[in-house]
């Protein structure tokens, strides 16, 4: 099979077209013949330096990146029960861990995919895996109706869902974006739209329930600083938060934490049913070709996303 591969650390010059081993399935597996795929931050970050790619994906070499997949069931594992052939399937594979979604065919575990929604494209499905999750795992059971929530770069690839899942469990939504990207914000029902480049944030706003935020560092700090007493953020960056903020926030009674993201079949099938009662639609920023992988990477290195970029096999 075609995949797209790293031969070593570097640029997005470093990866290429191969032709590689077809995965052979585990009993718990179906083999996804990929039909679309979703880039992140942290597919394009970590190619840079080997010590990183050595703690994301072992020694193996050349690594097969990504995580995010949309495609149909090609085989199925002697233990799966919830798919068959054919099925449509969407989900981010073995995250955290080594998922090998550049490729034709993709090995994923049952426990971490659901079926496409029936009028929901590849795309559009591939485009709601680890974002989306990131968003629904950060949200879920943090609200309640009427909260005031503040989205960090309500554009990205995170904050897109945000704002959505946010607004479909009953906040009032205030989010930072660029002046060029307010339109945009709003028509995803955020109430407010903060521009990052002219204001600052935390001049204006204060009382806020919660906060996700996807920037860390100050951004992160000021964001402690807009809660109320007992108001919570929960941040996307960094393993260890810095102890400053941490301390920032015990002193007022408020509570700051990170998050990683985590495969899950049943995060998966909430965000199969946002879709199809319309809580929630990714926005397809751009879409490039499978042997156009590396511009695809540096479309996402450029850090302006406005929801996802895709990657799509004929
Ligand atoms: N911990 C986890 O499990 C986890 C999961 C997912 C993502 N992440 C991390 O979370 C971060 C966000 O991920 P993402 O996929 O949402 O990124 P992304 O899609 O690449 O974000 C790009 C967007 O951010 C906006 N932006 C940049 N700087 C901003 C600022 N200071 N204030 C407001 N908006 C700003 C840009 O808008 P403009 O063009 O207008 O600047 C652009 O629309 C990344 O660092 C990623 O690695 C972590």
């Amino acid at each position: 099979m075609k995949a797209i591969v790293l031969e070593k650390a570097g640029g997005p010059e470093n990866l290429h077209l191969a032709e590689v081993q077809k995965p052979n399935i585990k009993k718990n597996e179906v083999l996804v013949a990929v039909k679309a795929i979703s880039l992140n931050p942290a597919d394009v970050k970590p190619k840079y330096n080997d010590e990183m790619l050595g703690m994301m994906y072992g020694k193996e070499r050349p690594v097969i990146l990504g995580w995010d997949i949309a495609g149909t069931v090609s085989e199925v594992g002697a233990e799966v029960s919830d798919f068959k052939l054919g099925d449509k399937v969407f989900g981010m594979v073995n995250f955290p861990g080594v998922g090998k979604a550049y490729a034709e065919f993709v090995a994923a575990p049952e426990a971490h995919l659901a079926k496409m929604p029936d009028h929901t494209s590849f795309e559009e499905a591939a485009a709601t895996t680890l974002a989306a999750l990131t968003a629904l795992q950060i949200l879920s059971g943090k609200i309640n109706k009427g909260d005031r929530v503040l989205i960090q770069a309500g554009s990205g690839g995170v904050g897109h869902f945000a704002i959505q899942i946010a607004k479909s469990f009953g906040a009032y939504v205030i989010t930072t974006s660029s002046a060029k990207n307010r339109d945009f914000v709003l028509s995803l029902g955020a109430d407010e739209a903060i521009d990052y480049r002219t204001q600052n944030f935390e001049d204006v706003l204060s009382d806020i329930d919660f906060v996700l935020d996807t920037q860390g560092g100050k951004v992160l700090e000021n964001s402690v600083k807009v809660l109320k007493n007992g108001g919570a953020v929960i941040t996307t960056v960094g393993l260890d938060l810095p102890e400053e903020i941490t301390a920032l926030a015990a002193k007022e009674n408020k509570s700051v934490s990170n998050i990683l993201v985590h495969s899950s079949a049943e995060d998966m099938n909430t965000l199969k049913g946002m879709l199809e009662n319309g809580a929630i639609k990714p926005n397809l920023y751009k879409v490039f070709d499978f042997q156009d992988m590396a511009d695809a990477h540096r479309e996402v290195e450029k850090g302006r996303t406005v929801g996802k970029v895709i990657v799509t096999l004929k």
